[in-house]
């Protein structure tokens, strides 16, 4: 297994024996981060993006992050209203330099991301703007990049109709997505559509790093070098529109700080508050921001400070994005994490779709929640399905020590004693012969985990090997880079029951013919469900009930049953 992803010397990405239809997926999902599609961009500006993406192939997590903060920082979010004339608006805005991209959405309200070539021409607009003319109420003098557009009896009609296209920043209902992926002709179909569906839009992903932009204004009145960062879902290729904004004060850049003192001779040095501990440090500097997002910060509700949590954190909701955010500090390991996936995610588009598929059957059936509790999260699950396809054979990815044994000497990264190494030069790592179609793997998943023995064996992303299980809790995950530590810590025996019970009778559904096949369709009605769809209703609408009973029978008798009861309810419905 070692030898399959040898060092390689040679760009090999690319060159992989991949069927035709993944490679359709890849040039879709690479949507999100940056390449391709995106309204009210000029030809020429679409033209030279595409250059750039086959120049540069495929960008590192870092390279990508740097490109979306950068344009953040030229870029201003307007609230307007939903009869704006766009023509007007424009021309109105370009008055402080050229506008080289803009989009509408709506969230509370119809809002406008435009951004400008050059960061002067924000400053100008900046420059321009009231301060809000509000007789019965105070307003906090902060001014930011989020403004108002008013005034706009001038030109628009009260009755004209609206004429913005916003794009969307939501998922479709999962009704309607059961019936759009009734309506393909094939389960690997049904995976990419599902996929497509879901993944953050080139647009929301903007509007994630303008956000983090927005709140770095903030965090400047203290810490005017600092950077917010995106990460989790949000940046690491596995982010459904609607996802949570993760964001990471990154205080590393403060000038000086690296700053060796010299060995001799006369030097200066800042003189700074002691504290008792690194933690304790964090937990002031969220304490404070956090008071300045929930006092001064505009559109910022529903500010907590979460500051004994193992991360401390400040969670609120961002309302002209729409976007519940955590704000954390020094969380290195995360960002860690987030890269891994992403890495991951970019080496076999089979990654993602298969992360999404799987995502979106927990939450479909009540696996993962965005309330926290005993429930499996989504990123133990992401990593459940990596070892998953770390264990197929040949494998399809590989393992973390396969990643750290190809890494070059400046991808070297140890924090807080843990080992966090890892190549990030993906043209290093030979793709896998691994040919399985979705379908395939999607069913193996179930099979996987249906059979997996989560009483003694614990996983590990880093080996790609089932281990003894170090302690007790009902589901043992390791940390790929804390290692003494279980991701699914939180999970209880009635959570894993319920999984394993449901990846049981999933994989049953996809094996049966009855499921399994396209059901044939007219347009206009509504398509029955099949295949990827069947396992996203309801078991007992897709004619399963989960019993304990059933699940010690054997296999054979399992699926006799269940076929005897799939064949009364089609009776049923017959009669
Ligand atoms: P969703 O928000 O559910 O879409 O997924 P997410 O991947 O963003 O998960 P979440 O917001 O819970 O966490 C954000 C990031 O923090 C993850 O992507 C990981 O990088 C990291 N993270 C979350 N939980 C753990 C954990 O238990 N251990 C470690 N090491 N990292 C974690
Ligand atoms: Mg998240």
């Amino acid at each position: 297994m070692a030898s399959s992803f040898a060092v390689c010397g040679l760009h090999l990405r690319g060159r992989g024996s991949l069927v035709k239809c993944l490679q359709k997926v890849e040039t879709s999902l690479h949507r999100s981060i940056g390449t391709n599609v995106v309204a009210a961009q000029t030809e020429a500006t679409r033209k030279d993006e595409g250059d750039e993406k086959e120049k540069d192939g495929h960008k590192s997590l870092y390279a990508l992050q740097a490109e979306r903060q950068e344009q953040a920082e030229r870029s201003v979010l307007i609230s307007c209203h939903s009869r704006t004339n766009e023509k007007k608006f424009l021309k109105y805005l370009s008055r402080h330099g050229e506008i080289k991209k803009h989009f509408f959405y709506e969230s509370y309200g119809t809002y406008a991301v435009v951004e400008f070539a050059n960061q002067e021409s924000v400053a100008s607009l900046l420059e321009g703007a009231a301060i809000p003319s509000i007789s019965h109420e105070c307003t906090v003098p902060f001014k930011s990049r989020l403004l108002s557009l008013s005034n706009l009896g001038s030109g628009d009609s009260p009755n004209q109709k609206s004429g913005l296209q916003c794009q969307p920043q939501t998922t479709v209902p999962i009704n309607e997505l059961i019936q759009r992926l009734s309506r393909e002709e094939s389960i690997d179909q049904q995976i990419t559509f599902l996929t497509e569906a879901y993944q953050l839009t080139e647009e929301n992903s903007r509007l994630r790093f303008l956000v983090c932009s927005l709140l770095k204004d903030i965090a400047a009145a203290y810490f005017p070098e600092c950077i917010i960062k995106p990460f989790g879902s949000s940046v690491n290729g596995f982010g459904k529109l609607g996802c949570d904004l993760d964001m990471f004060l990154d205080l590393d850049g403060i000038s000086g700080r690296n700053v060796k003192m010299p060995k001799s001779g006369l030097s200066l040095e800042y003189q700074m508050k002691r504290a008792n501990s690194e933690r304790s440090v964090t937990q002031s500097i969220l304490s404070v921001i956090g008071e300045c997002v929930d006092q001064f910060g505009p559109g910022c509700v529903g500010v907590q400070k979460i500051l004994n949590a193992r991360c401390p954190l400040v969670r609120f909701a961002h309302q002209p994005s729409g976007f519940q955010c955590d704000l954390t500090a020094n969380n290195r390991v995360a960002m860690k994490s987030t890269e891994l996936l992403y890495l991951y995610g970019e080496l076999d588009p089979r990654v993602r779709c298969l992360v999404f598929t799987v995502r979106c059957w927990a939450r479909a059936h009540g696996v993962t929640s965005s309330i926290p509790g005993a429930w499996i999260t989504n990123f133990s699950l992401t990593v459940m399905v990596l070892f998953f396809l770390q264990r197929r054979s040949p494998p399809i990815i590989p393992t973390l020590d396969q990643l750290r044994d190809l890494a070059g000497p400046a991808d070297k990264s140890v924090i807080e004693g843990n080992d966090c190494t890892f190549v990030s030069d993906l043209s290093k790592i030979q793709l896998s012969s691994n040919t399985e179609t979705l379908e395939r793997l999607l069913c193996e998943f179930f099979e996987f985990y249906a059979t997996f023995t989560f009483s003694r064996r614990s996983i590990n992303i880093r080996k790609g090997k089932e281990q003894n299980k170090p302690e007790v809790a009902p589901l043992h995950i390791q940390n790929p880079f804390e290692t003494s530590l279980n991701v699914s810590k939180n999970v209880n025996a009635t959570q894993l029951d319920r999984f394993v019970a449901l990846c049981q009778e999933s994989a049953w559904l996809l094996q049966q013919s009855e499921t399994n096949t396209p059901k044939g369709h007219r347009e206009g009605n509504t398509p029955t469900p099949w295949g990827l769809a069947t396992i996203l209703l309801p078991l007992h609408v897709a004619g399963v009930k989960i019993s304990k009973k059933r699940r010690r029978e054997p296999a054979s008798d399992r699926i006799k049953g269940l076929l005897e009861s799939l064949k009364n309810k089609n009776q049923q419905k017959v009669s």
